[in-house]
């Protein structure tokens, strides 16, 4: 998931409860929270969905009849993956996650890469010790003979690391599940070009990128009648309740989610059914009745942009998949020697 590039350390699984949040991490939630709810326009950044409970949500999330990307993205790759590797040269040597999600995507990419390279390393990098060490034991698991290198830390960080470890062929490193959309524009390039810089030239990195729909299409992906998404969303504030001492009534805020046409975007809002004064951190915040927190934006890229957005970063693009609805696409970048 994600707002500043350090922030996309998006990791959608902390798998944490409150108890055992880390002092920084606590005290980055606060600012985050108390900035955001001073705004004129207020607005939380998204990566603080993913607590523990948060994390569990976004997993039934993923499962949803009317959440396609997680399903459209695994048959991309079920298709994919094998002409991906092939454009790395004598490689990969290893595969870099970049937030390490459950796992399932990333054994269509290893599967292929082990096809090719069978000596190829896994490196899972997140900035949860928990998920990181869940999904190498995922990868272990299945391929026991496999070199897992799990990097503790945020996408850049992580992505230099296993730069400077990896053999002489290129890496190949994954950044899926449109992740990137939960990031402003130039937040985005910030990000990616930090990450172009951590790479090697001829080392590549694939994209998955959620594509402009029919808006009835993103507004049931985003707004679910099982009321799964708006539970997530709520959980921000029931998060900020027992981390923050909150005292947000649930009650009170209703999930909303609205199509902007500009960016183009959904974005999610949390808006308050009454007027009411909500009290964080012992700093007290007004509410009228309608008014709006903005908790996500999920981009919906086309094809321009997706283009735009990887010369922008300094890569160059070496191909791009589609489903057949041109519903999501994987777009290979590669670090080229103008970047390197
Ligand atoms: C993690 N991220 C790409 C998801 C998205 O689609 O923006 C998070 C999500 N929010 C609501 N549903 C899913």
């Amino acid at each position: 998931m994600a707002s500043a590039p350090a922030a996309i350390a998006v990791s959608r699984s902390t798998g944490r409860g409150a108890a055992s949040v880390p002092a920084t991490s606590r005290e980055r939630f606060r600012g985050d929270v108390l900035a955001g709810l001073a705004l004129p326009s207020r607005a939380i950044p998204s990566v603080w969905f993913y607590d523990a409970w948060g994390s569990r949500l976004f997993e039934r999330i993923m499962r949803l009849p009317a959440y396609y990307p997680t399903r459209v993205e695994t048959g991309l790759l079920e298709r994919h993956s094998d002409a991906v590797v092939a454009r790395l040269l004598g490689g990969p040597s290893s595969v870099v996650d970049l937030g390490a999600g459950d796992g399932t995507k990333t054994k269509l990419v290893m599967a292929a890469a082990r096809r090719r390279a069978p000596t190829a390393a896994y490196v899972p990098v997140d900035v949860s010790a928990t998920a990181l060490e869940a999904a190498a034991e995922h990868l272990r698991t299945t391929w026991p003979g496999l070199e897992v290198r799990p990097v503790h830390g945020d996408y850049v960080e992580g992505l230099a690391q296993a730069s400077r470890t990896s053999g002489h062929a290129p890496l190949l490193a994954l950044l899926l599940g449109s992740n990137i959309g939960n990031l402003e524009w130039t937040a985005a390039v910030a990000l990616l070009r930090s990450l172009r810089q951590a790479l090697r030239l001829g080392d590549h990195l694939l994209v998955g990128f959620d594509l402009l729909k029919s808006e009835e299409v993103l507004r049931g992906a985003y707004d679910d009648p099982d009321g799964v998404t708006a539970a997530f969303n709520l959980n921000l504030l029931s998060r900020v309740n027992h981390e923050l001492g909150g005292d947000f009534d649930l009650s009170a805020f209703e999930h909303r989610a609205t199509f902007d046409a500009g960016r183009p975007a959904m974005e999610s809002w949390l808006v308050s059914r009454r007027r009411q004064v909500v009290t964080v951190a012992d700093q007290r915040f007004e509410f009228r009745e309608g008014e709006a927190i903005q908790t996500e934006i999920s981009w919906k890229y086309t094809d321009g942009q997706i283009a735009a957005l990887a010369r922008e970063a300094g890569f160059e693009e070496v191909e791009r998949f589609h489903d057949g609805r041109r519903w999501f696409a994987e777009a290979l970048w590669r670090v080229g020697p103008e970047a390197a």
